[in-house]
């Protein structure tokens, strides 16, 4: 595996590549690899050559949020990335991905207002700066990325259709601890009571799938059951809960299409996100 830090370097290996008529697949990620990030190199199997990114973006961090403190173990990481067969691993510096001259930012409107998008504001115009820079350097043929994220990835893939990108964006499940808890980076933070308390975002969930499935199209209904069922863990504090249109990311009033049921929890100090689609 070659472990690259310019941007240069990996032009010139990617050009390479496609001198050869290789396919490539890419995974961005920020690193402190766990088995939600395994997946989507799995995934990337399906092509020639697989490319992982590891940057810590700070565009896409508010002043207020976790950049400093966000895990990190690069020497891990790039064990991870030995095992699952990776060919580049891409590990910029920050002043590697933004001079300081720069000054030209990717916002997708409407999609990025709702959610995660009103509680971080400016969060996903410094995912799609980024994520489009990314896409501009390695040049795959498919990007993968997590339902897990799933408003980013809705977000990623209008992107790449409005701006007529040369990319397929492949979409992988979310992978979970044993108990159901959501794999993530930040899980790093919780401590042993926060770690039990972080259960209720998965349960509270499942508690709700299952009452769609019996058949109940509310959403007020919906979002008040799950309110109720985070509100019984003390630990937990609601950031929101919410139905939405699958496509536009809209609240609606009646669950009759794909819709996206998401909710953002803080466990303790830590701020943690689950959905689901119907
Ligand atoms: P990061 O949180 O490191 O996630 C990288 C990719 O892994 C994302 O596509 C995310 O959805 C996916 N992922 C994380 N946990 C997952 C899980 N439990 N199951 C399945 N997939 C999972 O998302 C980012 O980084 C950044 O915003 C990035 C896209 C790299 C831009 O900076």
């Amino acid at each position: 595996m070659e472990i690259i830090k310019t941007i240069e370097e990996v032009k010139k290996i990617i050009g390479k590549w496609k001198s050869e008529d290789k396919t490539i697949g890419f995974i961005p990620t920020m690193g402190y690899l766990h088995e939600g990030h395994q997946s989507l190199m799995n995934a990337a199997s399906e092509n020639d050559k697989k490319v992982v990114s590891i940057f810590v973006n700070p565009t896409q961090f508010a002043p207020n949020e976790d950049l400093d403190k966000y895990p990190r173990d690069l020497e891990r990481d790039i064990e991870i990335c030995n095992e699952e067969n990776v060919d580049l691993l891409f590990v910029p510096e920050v002043l590697e991905m933004y001079n300081d001259n720069f000054s030209t930012y990717i916002n997708v409107e409407n999609l990025s207002e709702n959610l995660c998008g009103e509680s971080r504001p400016g969060h996903f115009r410094g995912v799609c700066t980024v994520v489009n820079k990314l896409l501009n350097i390695v040049k795959p043929d498919k990007a993968y990325f997590g339902q897990k994220d799933a408003q980013q990835l809705i977000i990623i893939k209008k992107m790449v259709r409005d701006l007529n990108m040369d990319v397929d964006i492949i979409s992988c499940p979310i992978i979970r601890e044993e108990d159901g808890l959501a794999k993530s980076s930040r899980n790093k933070y919780l401590d042993t009571e926060e770690r039990k308390a972080a259960l209720i975002l998965n349960s509270s969930l499942k508690k709700a799938f299952k009452e769609i499935q019996c058949g109940e199209k509310n959403p007020t209904v919906i979002i008040n059951n799950i309110k109720a069922s985070i509100k019984s863990e003390p630990l937990a504090k609601i950031d929101y809960v919410k139905i939405v249109d699958l496509d536009k990311i809209t609240d609606i009033p009646e669950i009759k299409s794909p819709a996206l049921v998401a909710i953002a929890v803080k466990i303790g100090k830590t701020r943690l996100i689950d959905n689901f689609i119907v």
